[in-house]
């Protein structure tokens, strides 16, 4: 594997320790993700608002805002509520560019107790980056990210009413 897994997670769970806020979290997780992962040209969050998926935090050039469910890879895996793996964007009907330098792509779903909250999206722009092993990665940062909104429920601040 090229990637510092250890070393990805290890300063994940530093970074989340006492800290539930989706929104830094999210954000420490991408530029975790950023400056731990080689050969990767976008690394982010989209999050569910209002059934369609809305940008959030990420590294990389500047991406479409809103993705509705069930299109391009980020709106397949929401729907899906699974992890999607495309070796060729290309291929992939409905694929969204974003930057025209992708070449490949895996989206992990973010599940907190079954609910669907968002994505996390990583671009590559060498085709078959994402092997079972950045598969694995992913998942866990996902699962990191989401065990840290213990407190939160699972409401985006901003869908919240004000106190
Ligand atoms: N390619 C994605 C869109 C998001 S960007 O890659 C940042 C898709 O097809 O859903």
């Amino acid at each position: 594997m090229h990637i510092a897994a250890a070393d990805l997670l290890s300063d994940l769970a530093g970074l989340f320790a006492g800290e539930s806020d989706p929104v830094a979290n999210a954000a420490n997780a991408a530029a975790a993700i950023w400056q731990h992962v080689p050969r990767i040209n976008w690394a982010g969050f989209y999050f569910l608002r209002q059934g369609e998926l809305v940008l959030g935090p990420f590294q990389g050039k500047p991406a479409c805002v809103r993705i509705r469910l069930g299109t391009g890879v980020c709106g397949t895996a929401a729907a899906r509520r699974e992890t999607v793996v495309v070796d060729d964007v290309h291929a992939f009907p409905g694929h969204i560019a974003c930057d025209g330098a992708s070449n490949s792509e895996i989206v992990i779903p973010l599940l907190r107790h079954g609910v669907l909250l968002g994505v996390l999206d990583i671009d590559s722009p060498e085709f078959g980056r994402f092997g079972a092993a950045e598969r694995a990665l992913f998942e866990a940062v996902a699962r990191a990210w989401a065990d840290a909104l213990d407190g939160q429920g699972t409401a985006l601040p901003s869908a919240r009413p004000a106190a």
